[in-house]
């Protein structure tokens, strides 16, 4: 298996070294447009290879996406990043251009590959990538679900005091500070509610924190994040790779799930070798619902404005 990560910088660079560290890939290629820098991160990352024990083959290229020919899995992590006090959604301008370019000189080498993309604002990007190249909708995956779900779970495990892989806690909707749409209701500490150990307004508060928890880390870092989100795509191509059937919420094509069409948003869906195979439907309740249509209707309004760009 051969997995191709666009974008050497903290999220792709992070991403190709989660992957690496899992031994999920017989081989992994990191691209960028920076003169010799993919190269000097592959190099140095197979530099790890002996102190961590993994096999996987690196190589970095600058812009040639012939080295990347026959990858079964390609991440999308190119673009700018958003700066203290920026929405996600400020970056469309710059990146919907580069996201498309890439995913299409992606295609014309691995043209089975699974498309995942990571760009802001994540879910425009995906609704792109997916027009832009025409692919079967259940080869392309937004990642923001699953970093949205792990920023939850942290603020959940800060207030129970409990270890976090006990959690079961998911974000739907949108990956903006706005339109996720953390499910407090459905959040269990190993199946047990996490409401019968928290207030409605500890709640309120986990789910507020979490909806900004990129903004949160922007301030602190003085650039977006890059551990989280390059685990979260390392676990979605691991579940491809490994046809581990994993339920995460992504964002995908929608045809009348959830209530929605014609729109990539956040769903649990199951992941496995074909991609995303089939959307889990938690059956919102009536709040939720109209939470995630006001999510999508936000969303739908930024994928409007591809059309005049
Ligand atoms: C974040 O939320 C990169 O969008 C990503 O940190």
């Amino acid at each position: 298996m051969k997995v191709t990560v666009v974008g050497a910088g903290a999220v792709g660079a992070t991403c190709a070294d989660d992957i690496v560290r899992r031994d999920i890939a017989e081989e992994l290629v990191l691209v960028d447009i920076k003169e010799g820098f993919a190269e000097g991160k592959a190099l140095d990352l197979t530099q790890t290879a002996s102190l961590l024990g993994f096999n996987t083959r690196i190589t970095g290229s600058t812009n040639d996406y012939s080295k990347t020919a026959g990858s079964s899995v390609c991440v999308i992590t190119s673009g700018i990043p958003r700066k203290p006090g920026m929405t996600r959604e400020e970056l469309i301008g710059t990146n919907a251009k580069i996201v498309e370019e890439v995913a299409k000189n992606l295609l014309q080498h691995s043209p089975e590959a699974i498309i995942i993309v990571i760009s802001n604002p994540m879910d425009t990007m995906t609704y792109l990538a997916l027009k832009a190249t025409g692919l079967p909708k259940n080869r392309v995956i937004g990642m923001g679900g699953i970093l949205d779900s792990a920023r939850f779970k942290t603020y959940l495990q800060k207030s129970l005091n409990c270890s976090q892989s006990d959690l079961q806690a998911t974000v739907i909707g949108g990956h903006g500070d706005t339109t996720m749409i953390p499910l407090t209701r459905l959040a269990t500490l190993n199946g047990t509610p996490v409401s019968n150990f928290l207030n409605e307004e500890q709640l309120k508060q986990i789910a507020a924190d979490t909806m900004v928890g990129g903004a949160t880390l922007t301030k602190l870092l003085g650039t977006s994040a890059w551990y989280a989100p390059g685990a979260a795509g390392a676990a979605l191509v691991e579940s491809i790779v490994r046809n581990q059937k994993k339920v995460f919420p992504c964002c995908v094509a929608l045809d009348g799930e959830y209530g929605q069409k014609d729109i990539c948003l956040g769903v649990p869906v199951v992941v496995g070798s074909n991609g995303w195979e089939k959307i889990i439907d938690f059956k919102l309740n009536e709040a939720e619902q109209a939470e995630f249509n006001k999510s999508a209707e936000a969303v739908r309004n930024m994928n409007a404005v591809l059309d005049t760009l």
